[in-house]
């Protein structure tokens, strides 16, 4: 079938084709011209109209956009911690709320207590949430488990929810009765038992150290799969040199980044993933996103949903965090979540950027891409197109399509 979209007003696309990536300090070259896309099956087939085809879009005062791409999410996990997030804001300390068994443990805990058709119940309405705010593709992670049975099974979950790519974030916490060095082992047995795309850790204070992090490094080399790593949240560890010598894809959250770390890390091929919905409601510090992207960083923006520290399901809202609190231009966000996030997740060859050949993944707004972070929290999603097929469209866009 083909499908053509026309008269849009502006069509994001790279300044070549066939990029895996763009350094930020190139956002601006992305193109925003009015031209008409005509997809043909799951691909997109030309930027010129198709008299023929099948079914048109009439895409006027609309900006077309790739479908976006959230390359760092928690999902699956089992409730929420709504209750917890009013101590935070009403000045209880964090160690005070897990001292009381709250924080990652009470998600591990509702985890194990759900069953399988509760935590997917969940997990697919926040999937078509994000889907309604123009996600095509999405990243899930293990974590919520803490014990070696419950984290394979956050794997067998992550795949059955259908996630682009599933990253095990075996080292989240230390499971009580362990410690950090003895659980490491059990890291080590699951990601060789289980089917995961990428590794992931969490180093902080309250967590896993530096030497954990290399030691990841090493098991991910093993396993020939990505290093992730959450790092820099809350401290400065300087835990991104020793992320860059493991070879890791991407850091992220990096609210706390050294400000020696930003120059090596703008200079490696490793993604620096900012995380501003975390952020701003956990009131950390600010990632140091603008000097970061004049560095010429390869920056991503993800949401990182997850039930504690940021119960955000929407790109558009992390794209209006980070244009006003990064001073980023809307390419620079707009780049941050479509090819450069396309890239961490190893999709970048055929998601991530409007290109002939690539997997035809499209999302129209109801504005021009300016009053995406301007209308702050509205969602301009309208109608979405997944690998060639209208995935959801607004009431209000259904005159649009005609067929
Ligand atoms: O990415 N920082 C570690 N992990 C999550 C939050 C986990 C939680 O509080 O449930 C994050 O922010
Ligand atoms: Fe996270």
């Amino acid at each position: 079938m083909t499908l053509t979209i026309e008269h849009a007003t502006q069509v994001l696309r790279p300044p070549t084709d066939g990029l895996p990536y763009l350094r930020h300090d190139r956002a601006n070259e992305l193109v925003l011209d009015p031209v008409a896309v005509t997809l043909g099956g799951d691909r997109i087939a030309a930027f010129e109209p198709d008299a023929g085809a099948a079914v048109r879009i009439d895409a006027s005062g609309c900006a077309v956009l790739p479908g976006l791409v959230d390359c760092h999410t928690h999902l699956p996990f089992a409730g929420w911690r709504a209750e917890e997030y009013e101590q935070k804001v009403t000045g209880v300390p964090y160690e005070e709320i897990a001292r009381a068994g709250g924080g990652i443990a009470a998600s591990a805990r509702a985890f194990a207590q759900a069953t399988d058709d509760e935590v997917l119940g969940q997990a697919r309405t926040l999937a078509a949430e994000m889907l309604a705010t123009g996600t095509t593709t999405f990243e899930a992670k293990t974590g919520y488990g803490l014990s070696v049975d419950a984290e394979a099974r956050a794997v067998r979950l992550g795949r059955e929810l259908g996630a682009d790519r599933v990253t095990g974030l075996f080292a989240h916490a230390v499971p009580e009765a362990y410690d950090a060095d003895t659980w490491m082992d059990y890291v080590d047995a699951l990601a060789a038992s289980c089917d995961v795309d990428a590794l992931d850790i969490y180093v902080e204070s309250v967590a896993f150290t530096n030497e954990h992090l290399a030691h990841l490094g090493a098991i991910a080399a093993r396993e020939r799969v990505p290093l992730r790593a959450h790092v820099e949240q809350f401290n400065a560890n300087r835990s991104v040199p020793v992320a860059l010598a493991a070879g890791a894809r991407s850091v992220d959250h990096l609210a706390c980044l050294h400000p020696d770390d930003i120059a090596p890390l703008a200079g490696a091929e490793c993604a620096a993933v900012l995380l501003p919905g975390a952020e701003f409601l956990g009131a950390e510090r600010v990632a140091p996103a603008r000097e970061l992207a004049d560095a010429g960083a390869i920056c991503v923006l993800a949401t990182d949903l997850n039930p504690g520290t940021s119960p955000v399901s929407s790109l558009p809202v992390v794209i209006g965090l980070a244009v006003r609190r990064y001073g980023w231009s809307v390419r620079e966000a707009l780049l941050a979540c479509t090819l450069n996030a396309a890239w961490v997740l190893g999709l970048s060859d055929e998601r991530g950027s409007l290109e002939v050949g690539k997997r035809a993944d499209l999302v129209l707004l109801d504005t021009t891409v300016a009053h995406l972070p301007y209308r702050f929290g509205r969602n301009p999603v309208n109608l979405v197109i997944r690998d060639g097929e209208v995935a959801r469209v607004r009431p209000d866009a259904a005159w649009r399509i005609s067929a």
